[in-house]
């Protein structure tokens, strides 16, 4: 995968491939924390569940994660007692109506750490602190994450995933510390 630009709060990465996708995904999931919420924006077969698989590897989850199209939502437990909540809003007809109806707005920053697919239908549920992922399909196997962080500690996340991938000799210019210059 190639970094392709990071700035104060946003990330933007190249993935060739499926797995360089999960790969992404493992490193932001091993850096969420419970209560974060990544809301996920792209077509159809951008690549949002294979990135959902990647983050629940990296937070050590081992049952197999698919897309819970016919449901509203699958939620998996991980070895340090972090869950994930998997949210698709795909086959909701009246996405936002309904969303309260479930209440999913109670789930979306409650203690699990909440991933939510075809996130742009249920914006007004989407708790103010998230991290908005736009997907671009660039060709047949590549695709374009860009992470927005926002609020705090969204943007914690986003700089903490940047650092992470970030060459080690290159992790020094990643001062956790927002400055201005
Ligand atoms: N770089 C890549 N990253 C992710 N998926 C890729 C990549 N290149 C090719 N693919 C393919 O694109 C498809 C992505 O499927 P996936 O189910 O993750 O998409 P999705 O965004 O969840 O779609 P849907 O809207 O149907 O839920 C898979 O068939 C995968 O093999
Ligand atoms: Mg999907």
């Amino acid at each position: 995968m190639k970094v392709e630009r990071v700035t104060r709060d946003t990330l933007t990465v190249v993935t060739e491939g499926e797995e360089e996708t999960r790969e992404l995904g493992a490193r932001l999931g091993a850096l969420l924390r419970p209560g974060d919420v990544v809301a996920l924006h792209g077509n159809l077969g951008a690549g949002k569940t294979r990135l959902i698989q990647g983050i629940a590897r990296g937070m050590g989850i081992e049952r197999p994660v698919t897309s819970p199209t016919f449901i509203l939502m699958n939620v998996y437990t991980g070895p340090d007692g972090r869950t994930l909540c998997h949210v698709d809003t795909y086959r909701l007809h009246d996405p936002v109506e309904e969303g309260y109806e479930l209440g999913l707005d109670q789930w979306l920053g409650g203690e699990d750490v909440c991933v939510v697919e075809w996130a742009e239908r249920i914006r007004p549920l989407l708790p103010k602190d998230h991290i908005w992922v736009e997907i671009v399909i660039l060709g047949e196997n590549t695709r374009r994450f860009t992470f927005h962080g926002r609020g705090e500690r969204a943007r914690a996340r986003v700089r903490a995933l940047a650092r992470a991938l970030a060459p080690p000799e290159a992790r020094a210019d990643f001062s956790p510390v927002p400055r201005r210059i």
